[in-house]
């Protein structure tokens, strides 16, 4: 459908004006968002396109410079970092945000998110809004945008994995997340927490044996080159955050804040369908690359049933209570608790 002229021409026109106002405030400035993932992955595809809208939406006049591969800090450090006000932008998993808000763990719940609409539905509601809110009150950083990097898959250098039975005697790496590691906990091995700017060089020296994350992410940070076995987990499907430092937010005009938020929007617009051209041509390389990709067996049953009976329970109250839960269930169309 082509937009008629009714529309795009004050939309065109409140642009220019939010671009004019903006280019006659602060004097030109570079942004500095720090990115935890390698180039070629779906944060930096994020940021990429935030940079380029922020750009145009300030008429030219400012951007926003992206700092790879955790340049600027392990990706927790970015949080505290952005809260202080030293760092402007940060673009992280969102397992690396829930220590800071944990109302934010409903999106790292095992097998909550079952799917990219999942993912889309959920943080674009009112229940994302309310994330953001309680991000901005407990961790001093506002979610602008969000990533969609697809389901989180296990690997490892050892040997392939399809049952938890396989799983034993393996040393897997986990973000400091608590609900991950319960996870790993209810399959029955005890998962080693260990910061992300540091797990390439865990699985390399083999003070790790493995990891999960999803295929961009794996080829990204080039974990192909220290991991074989591929386990296709749907256990958590990876959402991450583009946040801004709430206190450099609220200390800008309203244009500016506008301008950030629309290009967060539309950053976020782009990710989702970036996620769907790229995945299925990652995981191909990948194999091609060497890499041994299996489904677990008995279509991930007891993973799933040990998981969300064990971890579930536990986490109701710090997630709000079920009537909270069941309201998220709701909007993903499933049933209560
Ligand atoms: C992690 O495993 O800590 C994160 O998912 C890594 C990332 O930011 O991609």
């Amino acid at each position: 459908m082509t937009p008629s002229k009714n529309f795009t021409r004050p939309l065109a026109l409140a642009l220019c004006l939010v671009a004019a106002a903006i280019s006659s405030g602060l004097q030109a400035k570079t942004f500095r968002v720090a990115v935890g993932d390698g180039a070629g992955g779906t944060q930096h595809e994020l940021g990429l396109k935030f940079a380029e809208e922020f750009k145009s939406r300030t008429g030219g006049k400012h951007d926003a410079k992206l700092f790879l591969n955790g340049q600027l800090g392990s990706e927790e450090d970015t949080v505290s970092n952005a809260a202080m006000g030293t760092l402007d932008f940060s673009i992280l998993a969102i397992n690396n945000v829930t220590p800071f808000s944990p109302s934010v763990g409903v999106l790292t719940l095992p097998y909550m998110i079952q799917s990219l609409d999942d993912a889309v539905a959920l943080t674009q509601s009112d229940i994302g809004q309310t994330m953001v809110d309680n991000t901005v009150r407990d961790a001093g950083v506002r979610i602008i945008g969000w990533a969609y990097s697809g389901f989180r898959v296990l690997t490892n250098s050892k040997r392939p994995v399809t049952t938890i039975e396989d799983l034993k005697g393996l040393q897997i790496r986990v973000p400091k997340n608590e609900i991950m590691i319960d996870t790993y906990r209810a399959w029955g091995i005890n998962p080693t927490p260990m910061a992300w700017s540091e797990t390439f060089t865990g699985l390399q020296l083999k003070v790790v044996d493995g990891q999960d994350n999803p295929y961009i992410t794996v080829s990204a940070m080039k974990f192909d080159e220290v991991q074989k076995y591929v386990t296709n987990l749907r256990y958590l499907f990876s959402i991450e955050p583009l946040i801004v430092s709430e206190s450099m937010f609220q200390e800008q005009s309203p244009e500016m804040q506008q301008a950030i938020l629309e290009a967060g929007k539309a950053a976020t617009q782009h990710s989702a369908s970036w996620l769907v051209e790229q995945e299925g041509k990652i995981k191909q390389e990948l194999t091609a690359k060497g890499m041994v990709i299996a489904d677990p067996a008995d279509g991930e049953k007891e993973w799933i049933d040990r998981a969300v009976s064990q971890v579930w329970p536990k986490y109701y109250e710090q997630l709000g209570g079920k009537d909270k839960l069941n309201n998220v269930l709701k909007v993903l169309g499933r049933d209560a608790i």
